[in-house]
């Protein structure tokens, strides 16, 4: 063994190493940038997001109707509306659904309602007074609006219920999670209702943040209600107890559903079918089956896979 290989061996043993740690540093290092560079893209969007013009009288709605008057909207930086020139009109006391193919814009619709984002052209109206006329507090205790993707705080379920209500009582809230049929929820948790939400052990699933959303929508007891159906509802069960507390929750009230499955409209007073940002049918069940149109068929293919189900 010469000197001139031996020298060359150390060279490698120790300059081999130093270069694959390098090129994992700058591999991982040009990876966080990436995950940095996304959070803040979704930090200015957030600051960078106009602050809503308070309204300057505060007008109260003469009743709890809603309607929209050739209402378009797009999202800031959007290429095209999300929804264009929806006209429709919801009584009060009135129970409609929403249906359509995803990404047709029932969300937006509802949401334009609950004042979350202002239209871009028409109107809409609460109680025949325009939602930008209202105060913000008048408007938040009118609609209630359970979310598609419910999210808790880190907080006890008892604090994520009473923020629908914060003066309620403990027991007040413990009815609100028993109508919402969340008892089960509550079995599994290690301290019951005074588990914090995101410590270890205390998982929720999206249906079940759902159902303890419902809760504090019952809590709050809002005459005008909207609830944009989870689309992870995976299993029936659950998607049973959602129906069930959502009966309970929508007596008398004028109410939203954004339904994904077609089981759980065909009592609603009217539905109307949304598509590309429009509206493209409305009616009952029966005066939509028999026009053979976008729901008929949506309803057909329905069936055929409830068939085929059983069939299986
Ligand atoms: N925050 C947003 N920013 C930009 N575009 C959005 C935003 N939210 C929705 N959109 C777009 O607006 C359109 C309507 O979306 P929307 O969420 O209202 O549909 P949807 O009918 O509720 O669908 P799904 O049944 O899947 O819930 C879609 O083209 C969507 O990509
Ligand atoms: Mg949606």
């Amino acid at each position: 063994m010469s000197n001139e290989f031996l020298l060359n061996l150390l060279f490698y043993i120790i300059v081999t190493p130093v270069i694959t740690v390098t090129l994992n540093k700058i591999m991982f290092s040009s990876e966080d940038l990436m995950v940095v560079e996304d959070a803040l893209k979704r930090i200015d969007s957030i600051v960078n997001r106009e602050p809503m013009q308070e309204a300057k009288e505060g007008l109260t709605p003469k009743d709890y109707s809603i309607s929209l008057n050739d209402v378009s909207f797009r999202y800031p930086d959007a290429g095209q509306d999300a929804v264009s020139h929806v006209d429709l009109k919801i009584h009060e006391g009135e129970q409609v659904a929403f249906v359509g193919p995803s990404g047709g814009g029932k969300t937006t619709l509802a949401s334009l309602m609950a004042r979350s984002w202002d239209v871009t052209e028409g109107k809409v109206l609460i109680g025949d007074v325009d939602v930008r006329d209202i105060s913000s507090q008048k408007l938040m205790d009118t609609v209630s609006f359970v979310f598609q993707d419910s999210k808790l705080l880190k907080m006890s379920i008892l604090d994520n219920v009473r923020m629908g209500r914060p003066e309620a009582t403990r027991a007040e809230a413990m009815q609100a999670l028993q109508d919402a049929q969340c008892e089960d929820i509550l079995a599994k948790l290690p301290q019951g209702v005074d588990t914090v939400i995101g410590t270890t052990g205390t998982y929720v699933s999206g249906g079940e943040a759902q159902r303890l959303s419902i809760a504090r929508a019952m809590l709050k007891n809002a005459p005008i209600l909207i609830l944009d159906e989870a689309t992870a509802f995976a299993d029936p069960d659950n998607e049973e107890k959602v129906q069930k507390a959502f009966a309970k929750l929508s007596k008398g009230k004028t109410t939203i559903m954004i339904a994904h499955r077609l089981t759980t409209v065909t009592g609603a007073d009217k539905i109307f079918v949304i598509k590309e940002g429009t509206i493209c049918e409305e009616g009952s069940h029966h005066e939509l089956v028999e026009k053979n149109g976008l729901y008929a068929h949506m309803w057909k293919e329905y069936n055929n896979s409830v068939k085929w189900k059983v069939g299986a």
